[in-house]
């Protein structure tokens, strides 16, 4: 089983200070940021774009990671570059030519990743797999922190960890996303999983270092 990495997504956090909240994921041994960008289209909320990131990558030295729940993500790629991004992950039901935006992710030094929501098939990631660093299953529909894990997305998980060992992607890494905590990590590590997006679970703790200990296994 690969390594798990625990990735912290501000969304739950204190958003008027996410300087502090990334300060204190780093010391609680988070490996990754997780950075949800929403507008209002692909999804119902709007959080943060480019220029937040910005200010955010000059008091971090976390890797930052950005899920881009939005309608048209082409041009967001350009932006998150500049802004410091590490990888970006883009939905395969977003209105892009995916390949292309993988190409240019990649271009520009940074990694890639494709994401599924709860009613898109495995196959539609995979479609993208030579391509990708990372794939996504989302474990929540995607627009919200804090709610319930969808377990029945797991054979989705292990669909993508089986065809990956078979087809020579041993390195993908799978990330999942929503509604990650004690109770449920074990359950998509078992899966296949060896990212894990936690945001409500992670700053609702008071022993923020312990859980993600725990995360880890
Ligand atoms: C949902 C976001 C998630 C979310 C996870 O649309 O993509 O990253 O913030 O948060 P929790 O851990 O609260 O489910
Ligand atoms: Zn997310």
């Amino acid at each position: 089983m690969k390594k798990t990495t625990i990735s912290a997504s501000l969304l739950a956090s204190d958003l008027s200070d996410i300087k502090s909240a990334a300060l204190r994921c780093e010391q609680a041994g988070v490996d990754m940021i997780h950075y949800d960008v929403m507008d209002g289209v692909f999804v119902e909320q709007i959080t943060f774009g480019a220029s937040v990131l910005k200010g955010l990558k000059r008091s971090t030295h976390l890797p930052v990671d950005v899920h881009l729940m939005v309608d048209n993500p082409t041009k967001q790629i350009e932006f998150f570059a500049e802004a410091g991004a590490d990888s970006i992950t883009l939905h395969v039901e977003s209105s892009c030519d995916i390949p292309k935006c993988l190409e240019r992710i990649h271009e520009r030094e940074m990694k890639a990743a494709v994401a599924i929501k709860p009613a898109t098939p495995a196959s539609a990631a995979l479609d993208f797999i030579s391509q990708c660093d990372m794939i996504l299953v989302m474990t929540v529909e995607p627009g919200y922190g804090g709610q319930s894990f969808m377990a029945d997305m797991m054979p989705k998980v292990a669909e993508i960890r089986r065809y990956a060992d078979e087809n020579g992607f041993p390195e993908l890494d799978i990330q999942v996303d929503g509604g990650i905590g004690a109770d449920t990590a074990d359950i998509a590590k078992a899966a296949g999983a060896n990212v894990l997006v936690a945001g409500t679970s992670l700053f609702k703790s008071d022993d923020m270092r312990g859980l993600c200990s725990l995360l880890k296994g």
